[in-house]
């Protein structure tokens, strides 16, 4: 199976997906988001396999979000189309029925960061840095960012995250309950596989109970996730998420005027 934006192997019974455009911080495009997908499922369906790491290319980033370059000049339906694709694959990870791991290299932010919370489990870098900045591009998290944030870290801190559009850093992201660990860069890959080879040491059918027993308390699929999807396609109608995303690609600060 061929792939152009992302490395896949195997390790023993694990499977590592190596999210790999390190000159655009690793941005999900398209393509990415879908690579990303059929590898997931790939190694889902893989009966020599027991849990699967998705990390980023490069010391930078995990994934600095959702490609801006490719979604500025979108129409709200093909936004609506966007944001389901994406979230096919994201909502797949999250219930599939064996563990993902985040091991979040860099910055996450956006559908990175989105992409790390739909994995169960996220060890970072002590330089990784989290964030959902999509409201200074005049628009709203579209990958389920708006309900899986405050799910993982409460409402109180996920509005304060969501409005502002800050980054913190990894040692806020732990005190928050967004990682599970934080460790040298160098360190974060041996980490990662240890604690799934600990996992995949486990009964696989119990593995896969608990995933679908913690996915129930939170009722997956609820009206949340749909009227995420169409508000972020109501932003690309406006003239803030024009120049939001103008003002990025042409390195400015953006003007937002409320229209
Ligand atoms: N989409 C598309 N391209 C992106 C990107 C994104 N989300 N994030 C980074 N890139 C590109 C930059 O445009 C740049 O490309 P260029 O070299 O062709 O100009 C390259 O990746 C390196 O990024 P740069 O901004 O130069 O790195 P930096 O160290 O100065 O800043 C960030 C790093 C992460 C703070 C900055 O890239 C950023 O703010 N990215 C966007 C984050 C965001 O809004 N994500 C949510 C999107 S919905």
């Amino acid at each position: 199976m061929n792939y152009e934006n992302i490395l896949i192997e195997t390790q023993g019974n694990l499977g590592i997906i190596t999210i790999n455009r390190p000159d655009k911080l690793n941005a999900l495009n398209h393509l990415t988001i879908q690579e990303i997908g059929r590898a997931a499922r790939l190694f889902v369906a893989d009966e020599n396999i027991r849990g699967i790491i998705i990390t980023g290319s490069g010391e930078k980033a995990f994934v600095a979000g959702a490609d801006i370059s490719e979604f500025a000049h979108f129409t709200n339906d093909q936004a609506e189309k966007l944001a389901r694709a994406g979230n096919d694959v994201f909502t797949f990870i999250e219930q599939a029925t064996k563990p993902f791991l985040a091991a979040v290299n860099g910055f996450s932010l956006g559908g990175g960061c989105e992409l790390a919370m739909a994995c169960h489990l996220r060890i970072a870098s002590e330089n990784a840095k989290f964030g959902q900045p999509e409201v200074n591009l005049g628009l709203i998290p579209g990958y389920a960012g708006t309900q899986r944030l405050p799910q993982l870290i409460g409402k109180t801190k996920a509005f304060e995250l969501l409005l502002t559009g800050d980054m913190i850093n990894a040692q806020q992201a732990l005190a928050l309950g967004l990682v599970n660990a934080v460790v040298p860069q160098n360190e974060l890959l041996a980490t990662a596989k240890n604690m799934m080879e600990k996992i995949a040491s486990k009964a696989p059918l119990a593995v896969q109970e608990i995933i679908f027993s913690v996915n129930a308390f939170y009722h997956f699929e609820t009206d949340g996730f749909e009227e995420e999807t169409m508000a972020f396609a109501r932003c690309f109608n406006t003239e803030d998420f024009k120049e939001g995303t103008q003002a990025f690609l042409e390195k400015r600060k953006p003007n937002f005027t409320g229209r």
